[in-house]
């Protein structure tokens, strides 16, 4: 693993940095640094641990990244042991294990490595506020502005009851707003690419906003978020849309939509397996 200073250096921001091009991974969404390696190692971070000061101190992200999300790769190294999903995927591990209720652990930490390896990368130095890139034009249109779209991303991460995760997504030729919880994530569900994240567990801002979440998560959004790194899931994704053929490769097909009860606040889409279909009562989407 790259020490501190190496994740720093100016070589090493050359090969993560927001400037690159689309990186994306074997099952079509980002690359998250896991390659075909196994087991799986914790990738280094794209930027140094003080880097994310002062919204997010060095302390903080020493221990979420090196505590919590090095812990989720190592047990979930141990329970891929001799187990029939080893040598598989992140995703198809998770989806192949969401439900189950035999592989309770096995998705809960494939989930999070999953997770945390994509909110690192939805953070960077000098981000936040308007965006840029292909996202710009997609946040116009589908929320009539980025101040109506920076006040419900907010809300959406606000009103997480509880530990869990707030999206921004893309289905179809849309944009959507979803919360998560636990170690939910969209990638269980095929049709869904994340686009950015905002992680609400505790152990994400305990440590410097105690309970203040919203003003941790307005920071997040107003100076963190890598709109570049948006843009490029986005693009990918529209890829995938464009080649039908590649994407049965790397997904189920797209369930239909499920229309919302009159009174209910969030819209939930069903999923094929009735297994599956506890894991979707917790993937809220929030318009
Ligand atoms: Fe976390």
């Amino acid at each position: 693993m790259l020490t501190r200073a190496a994740a720093a250096s100016p070589s090493r921001r050359t090969v993560l940095g927001p400037a690159q091009p689309a990186a994306t991974g074997p099952d079509g969404f980002a690359d998250l640094g896991h390659g075909a390696r196994r087991p799986f190692v914790l990738p280094p971070l794209p930027y140094g641990d003080h880097e994310l000061a002062p919204v997010i101190s060095p302390r903080t992200v020493h221990f979420h990244h090196h505590r919590h999300h090095a812990g989720y790769i190592t047990t979930l190294n141990r329970l891929l042991a001799n187990h029939p999903l080893a040598g598989e995927s992140l995703v198809t591990i998770i989806r192949e294990s969401v439900g189950n209720p035999t592989r309770t652990g096995l998705f809960n930490n494939a989930a999070q490595v999953w997770n945390h390896g994509f909110y690192w990368r939805c953070l960077t130095p000098g981000g936040g506020g308007r965006p840029t890139g292909s996202i710009a034009a997609a946040i116009e249109r589908e929320f009539g502005g980025y101040a109506a779209f920076r006040e419900r991303m907010i809300d959406a991460a606000v009103g997480q009851f509880g530990s869990g995760w707030a999206w921004l997504c893309a289905e179809d030729d849309r944009l959507t707003l979803r919360r998560t919880s636990n170690a939910d994530t969209p990638v269980q569900q095929a049709g869904i690419t994340p686009l950015l994240t905002i992680d609400v567990w505790e152990h994400a801002y305990y440590l410097d906003y105690q309970n203040r979440r919203a003003e941790h998560v307005t920071q997040v959004v107003d100076r963190l978020f890598n709109w570049s790194f948006a843009s490029r899931n986005l693009d990918a994704h529209r890829q995938l849309r464009a080649a039908p053929a590649d994407r049965d490769e790397v997904a189920a097909p797209v369930p239909a939509p499920v229309p919302p009860p009159a009174a209910a606040p969030a819209r939930l889409v069903a999923r094929p397996a009735e297994s599956r279909a506890a894991s979707l009562s917790r993937l809220a989407r929030t318009r």
